[in-house]
């Protein structure tokens, strides 16, 4: 297993009532990254959050913001995204004819671009622009909702994905993302995952944030 997981709490499960305290509950349980869940009614079922919200995050926290684009047309939205405070923005292969120039736009833009893949889509999709993205993101649900099972079919393509970071010969991180709690995290780490997002797991545990950090933590030693 690599040694480095990064554990990246999705917000979209915190209490909105108490977003600042959350976020900052999170962060001293030793969060690696702030995952910020924006979806638009229209590639994904659901409407969440936009910038308003990123910049809230960005106030509250030091950590890097792992900002999700479940939209269609992620290219017109960038900028508000950067300028709201992302450190990495992940835009959807489905929803982008022109991937590349994307990728750039987000690069330009000062922030650390990453691609992600919904549950059916093969990993061959993301292999030219590998060599230009920081992250890719396997979708282990469909994008949409929280509080959904992991989808454990992914799991080979999550490796499939692993060996062609390997091959590139450079770092590149591979974020998983759905259903991912104590149980599955160890599953995804063995299949080259090293960043894992996990929202119901964290905010919606009963035992409260740091204990739900914690176990995760302790299911993967
Ligand atoms: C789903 C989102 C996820 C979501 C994960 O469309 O992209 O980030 O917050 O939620 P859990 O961890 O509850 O599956
Ligand atoms: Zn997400």
């Amino acid at each position: 297993m690599p040694s480095l997981i990064r554990i990246a709490p999705s917000i979209l499960a915190a209490d909105f009532t108490r977003l600042g305290e959350q976020i900052a509950e999170a962060e001293a349980a030793g969060a690696d990254y702030i995952h910020i869940d924006i979806m638009d009614g229209r590639f994904v079922p659901n409407i969440t959050m936009g910038p308003l919200i990123v910049a809230a995050a960005r106030r509250v926290t030091a950590l890097p913001l792992d900002v999700h684009l479940m939209i269609v047309e992620p290219e017109k939205h960038i900028p508000a995204f950067a300028g709201a405070g992302a450190d990495l923005i992940s835009v959807h292969v489905e929803v982008c004819p022109h991937l590349h120039r994307v990728v750039q736009q987000i690069r330009e833009a000062g922030v650390r671009p990453a691609v992600a893949l919904n549950p059916h889509t093969p990993a061959v999709a993301i292999k030219e622009i590998l060599p230009f993205v920081e992250m890719v993101l396997v979708m282990t649900v469909n994008p949409g909702f929280g509080g959904q099972s992991f989808i454990p079919e992914t799991l080979p393509k999550l490796r499939e994905i692993h060996q062609m970071i390997e091959a590139a010969g450079r770092v590149i991180d591979l974020e998983v993302d759905g259903g991912i709690d104590a149980h599955t995290a160890p599953q995804v780490v063995a299949h080259g995952a090293n960043v894992l997002v996990a929202g119901t797991a964290i905010f919606g545990a009963p035992e409260g944030i740091a204990a739900a950090m914690g176990a995760i933590r302790a299911a993967l030693r």
